[in-house]
């Protein structure tokens, strides 16, 4: 897949997926903007890139309308317009229903439903001119229901049909498509591993949830989301694309 000259923003390209897919977009060729929260995790991401003449720093709050729309902008500013935007920043904490507040809600639905929602608005413009693309990040968790962590089923289920109804009205200029990802090596799911009082074992339910018994890289995620951006997939929108060892085709 060859994306040279194409101009590239990943929310929350800062780590885990996000730093994947904007490395593996650099090694194809683009120029990529990369997200995260803060000019440090930024700041940081783009040192350890290299290639720093391809990238554009773009740290914003993808949780709020301002923090979407500077973000967006930075990146079109820089670029002088947008080809491919992948909305990957996101939030997973899981908690009983009785133990959830409004906070937490808000947090899952602000970063990963709605700033999706207003990254997609404020590129569709900049899109629709170069007739690209989005990638949106759903999960596993988005086509199915998994106890414990019900809020953030709710964020992604919504991600999967918010995906099909824009691809719908932004066709045939633009197309739009996400990825489902099962259990992927990042600090989403190390954290919850290490901390737990038998890491062995959680890791061990982790590899087991998914039939191909594994946890997936970052990279192998990466790669769907190029798939997808790419020219070879040009007949393809509002398709959803399961990278998940096999987890979503039933227990
Ligand atoms: N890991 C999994 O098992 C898994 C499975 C299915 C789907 N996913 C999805 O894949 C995506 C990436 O997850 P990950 O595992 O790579 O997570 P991660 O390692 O925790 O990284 C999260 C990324 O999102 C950024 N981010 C979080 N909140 C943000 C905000 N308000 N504004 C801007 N950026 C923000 C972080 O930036 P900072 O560095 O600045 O904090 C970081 O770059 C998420 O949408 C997640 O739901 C993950």
């Amino acid at each position: 897949m060859d994306f040279s000259d194409k101009r590239i923003l990943v929310t929350g390209g800062s780590r885990g997926i996000g730093f994947a897919i904007a490395e593996a977009f650099l090694n194809a060729g683009a120029r990529v903007a990369v997200n995260g929260r803060t000019e440090g995790s930024v700041g940081s991401a783009i040192d350890r890139l290299g290639m720093g003449e391809r990238l554009v720093p773009a740290p914003g709050d993808i949780g709020t309308v301002p923090g979407c729309e500077s973000t967006v902008g930075t990146a079109i500013d820089a670029f002088g317009g947008l080809d491919v935007l992948v909305n990957n920043a996101g939030v997973g904490a899981g908690r009983p229903i009785e133990d959830s507040d409004e906070a937490m809600w808000d947090a899952h639905i602000d970063v990963n439903l709605k700033g999706l929602f207003f990254c997609c608005r404020a590129a569709l413009p900049e899109l629709r001119k170069s007739k690209g693309n989005i990638v949106n990040m759903a999960s596993d968790a988005g086509l199915m229901g998994c106890p414990g962590i019900v809020v953030y089923c709710a964020s992604k289920g919504g991600v999967v049909n918010m995906t099909r109804a824009m691809a719908l009205e932004v066709a045939p200029e633009v197309r739009v498509n996400c990825v489902c990802p099962g259990y992927v090596d990042t600090d989403m799911i190390r954290p919850k591993i290490e901390r737990s009082e038998n890491p062995a074992a959680v890791e061990q339910s982790m590899i087991d949830y998914a039939p191909l018994k594994r946890i997936a890289t970052p990279a192998e995620i990466a790669q769907s989301v190029l798939y997808l951006a790419s020219y070879e997939a040009r007949f393809v929108t509002g398709t959803t694309l399961a990278i998940d060892g096999g987890s979503t085709a039933g227990h």
